[in-house]
This record gives structure tokens, sequence and C-alpha cells, in this order.
């Protein structure tokens, strides 16, 4: 009699869950785009290397006409030098370098190499070898003149997602990948830097990569371990060549774009270096060289989602000012896990002389999406979307860009929003100095 009742009990059970699934799906259908589900950590296949040999290798620019080649060994003695050239297993040039490492609790890291190479040619490929060990690496420059394309992803992580988003941004055209924060989501477990830069080594070995920091980057334990040891040590940015004291803010041009990649997690009051040094580089940016002004930092100021709402408003009210006063074209943040385009905007409201804000912060990382919006939608926002993917700034001369966000649909980089955009140098907002 028991056991009949439990029986009734577990297919009445099942009926209502069957009966409650069709009903979501229902409900799912009804919307635009059903989103898939998140993705499990990406594991690469296990796959021990010698010890010399050079793992986890990643470029970024490193002032005109050069560019930093980065990457790791196990063994401590390996050489710190890159030879390259521009055909392959030539290598005509050969530069020395630096090389670092870092303990992190019980955690040793390897040897961290960064050499600076150059001066090199425009749109050029070149051919590579590190520490004098094979495999062979190769990159391709980024051109002096317009067009250039930007690949743009922030929040990355090491998912399944983060695979697809790679394998698009790999689809596309670039020249050089913006990373607007949060690298390898290793939360404090060191080996993650590892494994993330062994995932970005095929794409950030190409093209060069700049990246700012986001508050994954930190991994801050108070008297054990200062802040943001592990992305300085892996990740160093052109800040010595842009005139910053700190890795965590700096700028660079690539063909006619002045591009400054800012802290949001140092300080940036009016007191502040890096305030002081921003208004210092913005003053020094010749909108005849580059017409382009485009900034990257991790936390959105403009946002319509719930999340984070409100944790940039110090910096907003402190750097808004400069970038507005400077005519900046297009700001990208990333932070929050979803997608998000702004018209032009400054303080608050709609202002034809302001930056285009875009948040990009749905590379793939293992915390999900965010997906619950504030309503009604502001007057500054236009597209907003929660789903994984990346974007494309394509600027095609000093006036004409455009601007694609491609999200991760059915492993398909669907194209979901598409907009041109023209820079302020034309636009008549008296605050764009042009030098003679
Ligand atoms: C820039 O490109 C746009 C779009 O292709 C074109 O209409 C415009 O004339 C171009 N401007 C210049 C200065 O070449």
């Amino acid at each position: 009699m028991e056991l009949k009742l439990k029986i009734i009990l577990l297919l009445l059970l099942s009926l209502t869950t069957i009966l409650f699934i069709c009903a979501t799906v229902r409900a799912g259908e009804e919307v635009e785009y059903l989103r898939p589900p998140p993705r499990k950590a990406f594991r690469l296949p296990w796959d021990p290397k010698p010890s010399s040999q050079p793992q986890q290798v990643h470029i970024s620019l490193a002032g005109d006409k050069h560019i930093r080649v980065s990457w790791v060994t196990t063994d401590k003695s390996s050489p710190s030098i890159v030879e390259y050239g521009t055909s392959t297993g030539k290598y005509s040039y050969k530069a020395q370098g630096e090389s670092t490492k870092y303990s992190y609790v019980l955690y040793r890291s390897g040897m961290i190499h960064h050499t600076v190479i150059g001066p090199l040619q425009d749109n050029t490929v070149y051919f590579y070898r590190c520490g004098g060990e094979d495999p062979e690496f190769q990159f391709k420059t980024p051109p002096s003149k317009f067009p250039v394309t930007f690949a743009v992803a922030g929040d990355l992580g090491q998912t399944g997602w983060t695979k697809s988003t790679l394998d698009h941004i790999d689809q596309c055209k670039y020249d050089v990948h913006l990373l607007p924060g949060d690298l390898s989501y290793a939360d404090y477990i060191q080996h993650r830097w590892d494994t993330f830069g062994q995932l970005v080594q095929p794409l950030a070995s190409a093209r060069p990569w700049m990246v700012t920091q986001g508050n994954h980057e930190k991994e801050y334990i108070p008297f054990v371990v200062d802040e943001f040891i592990s992305y300085n040590s892996r990740w160093k940015m052109p800040f010595e060549e842009s005139g910053s004291t700190s890795n965590l803010y700096y700028s660079f041009d690539v063909a006619g774009v002045h591009t400054i990649m800012l802290g949001s997690y140092t300080d940036y009051d009016d007191y502040s270096d890096q305030y002081r040094w921003l208004k210092a580089d913005l003053q020094k940016v010749d909108r005849k060289k580059t017409p382009w002004l485009v900034v990257l930092f991790h936390v959105p100021w403009y946002n319509s989602n719930e999340a984070h709402q409100g944790e940039a408003d110090d910096m907003m009210t402190s750097m808004e000012p400069l970038l507005y006063a400077a005519g900046a074209d297009i700001v990208f943040a990333g932070h929050v896990h979803a997608y998000e385009r702004t018209r032009r905007v400054y303080n608050g409201k709609p202002d034809p002389c302001g930056a285009v804000h875009i948040t990009i912060g749905d590379g793939g990382n293992k915390e999900g999406l965010a997906r619950k919006y504030k309503l009604p939608q502001p007057e500054w926002s236009v597209f907003r979307e929660a789903s994984f993917g990346h974007g494309e700034l394509a600027i095609i001369n000093s006036t004409h860009a455009s601007w694609s966000w491609h999200r991760n649909d059915d492993d398909e980089p669907v194209r979901s929003d598409q907009v041109s955009i023209t820079s302020l140098i034309d636009s008549g907002c008296s605050s764009i100095r042009v030098m003679n």
C-alpha cells in the first residue's frame, strides 16, 4: 500500500516537472532570443613541455614601431631573447629583454620574460622564437594608417563560452585586441593564470593584446601579498613608454587612434597620480595625427543593468569632465556581464559632444550573465542584451567607423548590433584641440 502511494506521488511529481519545463520553454519561445546556459571551465589537454620551452606567449604594443613579447618558462635560467625576421626560419634580428618571477603563498611562478623588439615595419608579418627555442610563432604588426580594426572583449575567464568567443575573434580580421579588464578569473588560484595564458596564446601571440585591470586582477591578501602582483608580472603594458608610473594606466597610438587605458581599481581623484597623468596625456593628443580618441576601463560609467549600479560614480565624477573636454569618441568598459551601447552622452544626458559608451563584459566568464535591466530604459541607452560575445571596431578613416557586436549564438558569431560612428573631429564640438 505504501509503495503504491509512493509510486503515485512520484508520478505526480514527474508530471508537474514536465508541465513546468513545457511552460518555461513556451515562455522562452515568446522572447526574441533564448539564451544558452553557462558553460563549464574549459580545460586544455594536459601537455607537459620541456622546462625551457616558451609557454603562454603573448605580445603587446610597446611604443612607436615596437612590440613587447612576453612568455613563461619553467626553467629559471632560460634567456630572455627573441629572434625574429620577416621570413619563416630566418631570424635576422635578435633582442635581449628582462625576466621576473613572483611567489603567491605556496605558488611559485615560472620565469616570466618580457622582451621589446623593433623597430618593426607596419602591417607586416614577423616570424619569431623565444628564448632560443622552438616553436616558431608569428604576428602581424598593425597598419600605420586607416583602416584599422580592433577586436574588443572583456571579462573573458576560461570557460566553454570563452573558447567560443576566442574562436569568433580568431575569425575576424583584426589588428589589435582591446580587453577592458578581468582576464583569467584565477581568483587567487595562481596556476589558473598559467592555464589562461595557454588558452589565449594562439590569439595573443599573433596580434597585440592590450589589457587593463579588473577586480579579478586584484588578488589582494592583506599582509601577505600585494594587489595586482600576478597581473603586473605577467601582463606588462607600455606604461613607461607612455609616461605613466603604473602598469594600471597607460596609453598608446595605433594608426590614427589614441587609446587610453585607465584603472578602475587605483586612485582617480583630482589629486591622484592617475588623474594628473590622464590630464597630461590628453593635453599631448594631437587630433591631426590621431583623429580618434578611445578610452577603456573596467567599471562602466553608463550602465542600465541591475548589476554593479553606481560602482563607478566617483571615478566618473572625477574623470568624465576631462574626457569630455578632450572629445573622447568611444569608451569601452567591462564588469557587467552583458552588452550595452549608449548614444553620445555626458553628465547623465544625451550630448552630441560626449562619448559613445559601450559595456562589453560578456567574454564568457564562469560567473554567467547579468540578465536584469532597469526599467524604463534610460534615454541614453540604445541597445542592451545579456549574451556572451565580442565586438569589432573597424575605423575606416578619420571621420567614419563601424562598430558591431557579435553574440555567441549556437557557436556562430551572430552580428546582433551594428552602428556607424562618426568621430568628433569634424563635429564642431569646440573642445577638440588640433595642434599645428
Ligand atoms: C570616410 O569614409 C566614409 C564612409 O566610407 C566616406 O563617406 C567619407 O567620405 C570618408 N571620408 C574621408 C575623409 O575619406
